[in-house]
């Protein structure tokens, strides 16, 4: 028995890949043999294929076509499925057709799988790109054990339905043996779709509040809530060398007296990166007297080709222009912004040097930077977390100081909060986090998802489509 790992984006070299799922996914795989099939971030013509071994990982990955990066990645994933699960319908733009190439790669997704498959193995498809591949693979008469987890956020009943094809989209779900969601009020906006759309002879049963299922034709699936987490320990260990590393001492030496905030995000409209300048800018205004902090933004350039994407990062780099204009002086940049990628140790060492670190997304699956901020604290005189309540971490990281990022005033007391916080409460919040996190880890989530999929899947019998 082997696990097979599907996701559009797959870790299969020393590149540090974009976004939460690839290095998560990295970090499961390090107790485990497996295979992990997947895009290989590469466009041609003709399909390339590249088959190998990273660390204990056997990958296979493939380039996509033109057509299928700009329909089924730019627009029906990213255009349609990421600001509505974000609660941005306003971003939402439909190519026509573009659903057909979505279609049309899931497919290709199944193909792959079901080429390197057998019905003992365990497969599990990742994100929202993937919805259908298990709807595919079912038609390829895949009978194994087959789950989903989707690592953004599931919107409420009135936007799914603002996506085009949502009911196919949804009822493919029903193919896999377990669906899981980030947090518990996902998985409630499921629930509410699920029984909003129920067909005559399908039956919805909860299973107390943590989980429900759906039966149908003798099948059923399993919908459950898996928090993702981080590899605590390696964290941990990991920012306690970082932080002696050249780059970061000198990065305290031009600091000097001041203390520093930190924010590290995709450059994503959901991410909040507006709302935290504009906070900062009214920190500035009113609370500059008694601090002049330094604020650090990391913002991984991201889905490049799309206008709204664009649009952000020119936005952004006036708006840090002009606040840095507006208060900074020869000697004093408030804000310092910047779109190089970092390697995972930097990172965490950087967020160790940090007295702030700022969070501020408007809607997030997860966010583990949240996590890995607060498990690169020293424990003894650790920084204080500022945390969106919009992100799926808020509802484990509740000692974090917890902001609507649409409230500018109060995130701008909260940094001032922060920032004047006495050692002993900053201890405080800080262990308590952090024992939770030392108890629920990337290692817990993902035994526990795969306990669970052993639990709750059995053979399917399927048709092939036309037989
Ligand atoms: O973690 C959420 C996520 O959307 C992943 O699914 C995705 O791979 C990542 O963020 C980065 O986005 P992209 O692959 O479009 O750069």
């Amino acid at each position: 028995m082997k696990l097979i790992i599907v996701s559009n984006r797959v870790s299969y070299d020393e590149k540090p890949q974009s976004g939460g799922l690839a290095a998560a996914i990295q970090d499961t795989f390090k107790s485990i043999n497996g295979m992990w099939i997947g895009w290989s971030g590469e466009i041609s013509e003709e399909v390339q294929r590249k088959n190998g071994k990273y660390e204990n990982i056997e990958y296979k990955v493939f380039s996509l076509n033109e057509k299928e990066y700009q329909d089924y990645y730019l627009n029906f994933s990213n255009e349609v499925l990421w600001p509505v699960c974000h609660l941005r319908p306003s971003y939402l733009r439909l190519i026509e057709n573009s659903y057909a190439t979505y279609q049309k790669v899931n497919q290709q997704f199944a193909q792959e799988v079901a080429a390197n498959a057998k019905d003992q193995d365990l497969v599990w498809v990742h994100d929202y790109h993937l919805l259908l591949t298990g709807y595919f693979l079912r038609q390829t008469g895949h009978g194994g054990a087959l789950a989903y987890f989707h690592h953004i956020p599931i919107p409420p009943l009135d936007l799914i339905r603002t996506i085009p094809h949502h009911c196919e989209i949804f009822s493919g779900l029903t193919s896999y043996d377990l669906v899981g969601v980030q947090t518990k009020n996902d998985l409630k906006n499921l629930f509410e779709y699920f029984n909003h759309y129920k067909q005559p002879g399908v039956v919805i049963q909860t299973q107390g509040e943590d989980a429900f299922y759906v039966e149908q034709d003798g099948q059923s699936t399993h919908f459950s809530y898996y928090p993702i987490s981080i590899d605590t320990k390696k964290i941990e260990e990991m920012s306690k060398i970082s932080i002696e590393e050249k780059e970061i001492h000198h990065l305290k030496e031009s600091l000097g007296h001041r203390q520093l905030l930190i924010g590290v995000d995709r450059l994503d409209y959901s991410k909040g990166l507006e709302n935290k300048f504009h906070a900062f800018d009214t920190f500035l205004k009113n609370y500059a007297a008694q601090h002049q902090p330094v604020l650090l933004q990391i913002a991984n350039k991201s889905r490049s080709d799309l206008n709204s994407y664009q649009d952000l990062c020119s936005g952004l780099e006036a708006l840090a222009s002009s606040i840095n204009g507006d208060h900074g002086n020869p000697s004093y940049t408030p804000i310092r912004y910047v779109n190089t990628v970092y390697d995972h140790a930097s990172l965490t060492g950087l967020y160790r040097a940090a007295r702030v670190g700022l969070v501020t997304p408007t809607k997030d699956g997860m966010n583990l930077v949240a996590k890995e901020f607060v498990a690169s604290q020293n424990p003894e005189d650790p920084g204080v977390l500022i945390l969106s309540e919009f992100a799926g971490a808020a509802s484990e990281l509740n000692e974090a100081l917890l902001i609507n990022p649409f409230h500018t005033q109060s995130v701008a007391q909260s940094i001032a909060q922060a920032l004047e916080m006495p050692q002993w409460e900053r201890v405080q919040r800080h262990r308590s986090m952090l024992k939770k996190l030392r108890a629920h880890t990337i290692q817990t989530w993902h035994e526990r998802f795969i306990a669970d999929l052993m639990e709750h899947c059995h053979p399917r019998r399927w048709r092939r489509t036309g037989s």
